[in-house]
C-alpha cells in the first residue's frame, strides 16, 4: 500500500476547556449539530448578526462552481456594520483602539472617533474622485489610519488593496498596476526597531511607474522630510479638514471589498478577491466563536500586520464588526527590549491574544524570564496562526503566556479562505498541543489521498474543502482561469488548499505544511513539520527548519537547520555532540526513517516578512553543502550562504 503522507508524530496530551469559560462560552457544542443539520441555514443565522439594509433572496448560488455567490440580492455597508451601528447603540464612547506606537506614544480612539475619521476619509476620497468599484492601494505602517483607510474605502464601495509596508518598490508597483489603482494612501514612514523607517520614497518610485495613480494621500507619522509632487496630499490637510457627515450607502453582498496579493514563492503574486456580505459574516462570526470575544469585558490583541489577511479579518473587520476593544501596536517585539509584548499585555490588561508560531518560538528562544517579568493574569484565550505550531511551542505558549490554564486555539486558514476554517472552540474542544482539531461549524474540511478519497483516521494526505464557505475567495483578480487551475482542478469538485494534513485516531486534524515541502525519503512521504516538531521537542532546541536535499541512496535526505536555545553550549565539540544527540532524538521520536542525514546549528533562520521559513533558500544551501560537514555555531559558512540567498531574494516580494 502506498502511503500519501506518513503519520509519524504521536501526541497524547489533552487539555479540557476551563469549566467557567465553557459555561459562559459564546458558542457551545450545539453549533456543530445545528450546522450539520442545515449548513446554509446555519450561515444565514450568522449573517443575521450583521445589519442588512436589504435581505438576501437566496443564501448561496453555487450553480456555476467554482464561482460562488453568497447572500444573493442582499445589501449592506461594511463600515456601517463596523462603526455606525455601535455608535447608534450608545457605544460611541467605548474604546475601539488602544494604539501604542513603538517609541511609546499612545492614542485612544473610541468608536465615535473612529466613525468620525472614517466619515472624513470617505468624504476626502470622494472629493479626490474615488467612486464605488475603484481600487485604492494602502501602504501604511501599523497606525490607526490604516484601519480608517480600509473602512473609508469599504464605506464608499472602493476596493482596497493593502500592500505590506515592508515590501519593495517593485512589489508595490506590481500590485498597483495589476489592480489599476487610482489612489495610494501612505505615510512618511513608521517606527521600526527604534528608528523611523521611511515609506514615502518607495511610493514615489512606484507611482512614477504607475500611470493609473491620480492622487497620493500621505499621513504624517515620523515628521521626516519627504519629497513632494502635485499628486501628493497631506492626510491632516485633506481628511482631517473634510466634513464629518457621511451617509454610508448600501452595497450588494457580492460587491468587491478588497484584493489582497498572496506572494506566490515563484510565480506572479495572486490578487485574491474578497467580497462583502459573505466575507463579513464569516470574519465576524469566527471572531465571536473562536476567540469567545465578549465586547463588554475583553481587551483583544492581534499582533499581525494590517498588510496580511490576519490584519484584515482579525484587526479590522472581525473585531470592529463585533464592537470589540482592541490593542494595536506599531513596532517590533524587541524594541526597546525583549519583554515589550508582555509589557503591552500587562499595561492594557489584554484578555485575548492572537499571534504566530514564529513569534512564539522566538520568545521561547529569548527565554522564559521576559514573560515572567510581566503580569499576564488577564489573558484567558490564546490564538495561533500562520504555520503549523509545534507541540512544544504550543506547550510553551500555554504554560508561559497562558499560566497553564488558558485554552490555546490553533487556527488554520489562508488569505484565500478569508477567515478561520479549522480551529478548536475554546469553550467546547479538548485541545491537543499541535492540532488545529476540527473544522468549524458550517465548514467541510477533509483529508484525501492522491485520488481524492477521504483518508481513514490515522492517515495523511491533502487538505481539501468540500463545500463552499461564505468568506471564500471569489476569484484571482483579472484571472479566472488561474483561479480554477490553482484551487479547483487538482480534485474534482473540491478546493485544494495546497497543505498536507493528517487525521489522528480520533479524526482530529494536524496540519503538516505545504505539500511542495514534503520530502520523499526512500519511498516515504515525510512532512517537514513533523521532523521540525520532533527537533523542537528536544530541550536544547528553540527552532528548526527541515528540508529535503538530493541524496544518491535515498532519493531525498532530511537536512535540518537548528537554532539551539539561548542557554545551550553548542560550540565546537559540544556542538558535534549535540548534533549526534538530536539525530538520535528524531530517530527515537519518529522512527529511523526520519533521522536527519545532516543537522546544522545556526543562530538564525531565513524568514519571509510574514514569518514563514524560506525553505526554498534552505534547500539551495543544503544542496551546496557537502555531506561530511559538521556545522556548529562557530562555522559561519552556512550563515554566509543563507545571507547571500536572502540578498538575492530581496528583489522578490519576500
Ligand atoms: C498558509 C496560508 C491565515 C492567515 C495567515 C497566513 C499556513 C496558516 C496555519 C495553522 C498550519 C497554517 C498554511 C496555509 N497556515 N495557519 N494554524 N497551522 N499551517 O495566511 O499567508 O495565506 O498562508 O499558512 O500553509 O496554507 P497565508
Amino acid at each position: 500500500m502506498s502511503e500519501t503522507l506518513a503519520n509519524l508524530l504521536q501526541e497524547n496530551r489533552r487539555f479540557e476547556p476551563p469549566a467557567a469559560l465553557a459555561e459562559a462560552a459564546n458558542v457551545k457544542a450545539d453549533a456543530y449539530t445545528e450546522a450539520d443539520a442545515d449548513r446554509l441555514e446555519f450561515w444565514a443565522t450568522q449573517a443575521r448578526r450583521l445589519d442588512w439594509t436589504k435581505p438576501w433572496d437566496r443564501i448561496l448560488d453555487w450553480d456555476n462552481p467554482p464561482f460562488a455567490k453568497w447572500f444573493v440580492g442582499g445589501e449592506l455597508n461594511v463600515a456601517y456594520n463596523c462603526l455606525d451601528r455601535h455608535v447608534a447603540a450608545g457605544n460611541g464612547d467605548k474604546v475601539a483602539i488602544h494604539w501604542e506606537g513603538e517609541p511609546g506614544d499612545t492614542r485612544t480612539l473610541t468608536y465615535a472617533d473612529l466613525h468620525k475619521l472614517t466619515c472624513q476619509a470617505a468624504n476626502a476620497l470622494t472629493d479626490l474622485g474615488v467612486r464605488a468599484g475603484d481600487r485604492v492601494a494602502i501602504y501604511l505602517p501599523m497606525i490607526p489610519e490604516a484601519a480608517v483607510a480600509m473602512l473609508a474605502c469599504a464605506r464608499i464601495g472602493a476596493t482596497h488593496s493593502v500592500v505590506f509596508g515592508g515590501f519593495s518598490v517593485d512589489a508595490l508597483a506590481g500590485r498597483i498596476q495589476d489592480a489599476s489603482a487610482k489612489v495610494v494612501i501612505t505615510a512618511d514612514g513608521g517606527y521600526r526597531r527604534g528608528k523611523p523607517s521611511a515609506l514615502k520614497p518607495t511610493v514615489d518610485e512606484a507611482v512614477a511607474q504607475s500611470p493609473t495613480i491620480e492622487h497620493v494621500l500621505v499621513v504624517r507619522r515620523t515628521g521626516e522630510d519627504v519629497a513632494w509632487s502635485d499628486k501628493d496630499h497631506w492626510w491632516h490637510e485633506t481628511v482631517e479638514t473634510a466634513g464629518e457627515q457621511h451617509e454610508a450607502q448600501p452595497f450588494d453582498a457580492e460587491h468587491p471589498l478588497f484584493i489582497l496579493y498572496t506572494s506566490g514563492t515563484t510565480a506572479k503574486p495572486k490578487g485574491i478577491l474578497h467580497t462583502t456580505g459573505g466575507y463579513l459574516t464569516q470574519a465576524s462570526y469566527t471572531q465571536h466563536a473562536v476567540f469567545d470575544l465578549k465586547p463588554e469585558t475583553d481587551v483583544y490583541w492581534c499582533t499581525a500586520d494590517i498588510g496580511w489577511v490576519t490584519g484584515h479579518s482579525y484587526i479590522v473587520y472581525g473585531p470592529l464588526s463585533n464592537g470589540a476593544t482592541q490593542v494595536m501596536y506599531e513596532g517590533t517585539p524587541d524594541t526597546p527590549h525583549k519583554g515589550r509584548f508582555w509589557d503591552i499585555v500587562d499595561k492594557y490588561g489584554v484578555t485575548i491574544l492572537y499571534t504566530a508560531p514564529t513569534l512564539i518560538r522566538t520568545m521561547m528562544k529569548w527565554g522564559d524570564e521576559f514573560p515572567a517579568a510581566a503580569n499576564l493574569s488577564s489573558l484567558r484565550v490564546l490564538g495561533s496562526v500562520g504555520e503549523p505550531i509545534n507541540p512544544e511551542a504550543w506547550m510553551w505558549y500555554r504554560k508561559n503566556i497562558g499560566h497553564d490554564n488558558t485554552p490555546v486555539v490553533d487556527t488554520w486558514w489562508q488569505t484565500e479562505t478569508g477567515a478561520i476554517m479549522i480551529s478548536p472552540l475554546p469553550g467546547v474542544t479538548a485541545t491537543k498541543p499541535g492540532s488545529a482539531m476540527r473544522p468549524l461549524p458550517g465548514i467541510s474540511a477533509d483529508v484525501v489521498d492522491d485520488e481524492g478519497n477521504s483518508v481513514p483516521n490515522g492517515g495523511g494526505g491533502f487538505l481539501v474543502l468540500r463545500e463552499p464557505w461564505p468568506s471564500m475567495l471569489r476569484t484571482i483578480w483579472g484571472d479566472d482561469q488561474r483561479f480554477v487551475d490553482t484551487y479547483w482542478s487538482r480534485f474534482q469538485g473540491m478546493y485544494f488548499a495546497g497543505d498536507g494534513a493528517k487525521k489522528d485516531d480520533d479524526g482530529d486534524l494536524w496540519l503538516l505544511g505545504r505539500v511542495d515541502d514534503v520530502m520523499l525519503v526512500s519511498g516515504h512521504n515525510i512532512s517537514t513539520t513533523e521532523v521540525e516538531s520532533a527537533l523542537v521537542s528536544h530541550p536544547s532546541v528553540a527552532e528548526a527548519a527541515v528540508v529535503g536535499a538530493t541524496d544518491p541512496t535515498t532519493g531525498q535526505a532530511i537536512v535540518a537547520f537548528t537554532i539551539p536555545r539561548g542557554s545551550v553550549d553548542s560550540e565546537g565539540d559540544a556542538g558535534e555532540a549535540l548534533i549526534k544527540e538530536l539525530r538520535d532524538h528524531v530517530a527515537k521520536t519518529l522512527g529511523p526513517i526520519a533521522k536527519p542525514r545532516q543537522i546544522m546549528l545556526v543562530p538564525e533562520l531565513p524568514k519571509t516578512r510574514s514569518g514563514k521559513i524560506m525553505r526554498r533558500l534552505l534547500r539551495d544551501v543544503a544542496e551546496r553543502r557537502s555531506l561530511g560537514d559538521v556545522t556548529t555555531l562557530q562555522d559561519s559558512t552556512v550563515m554566509d550562504l543563507i545571507s547571500d540567498g536572502m540578498k538575492s531574494a530581496k528583489s522578490d516580494d519576500e
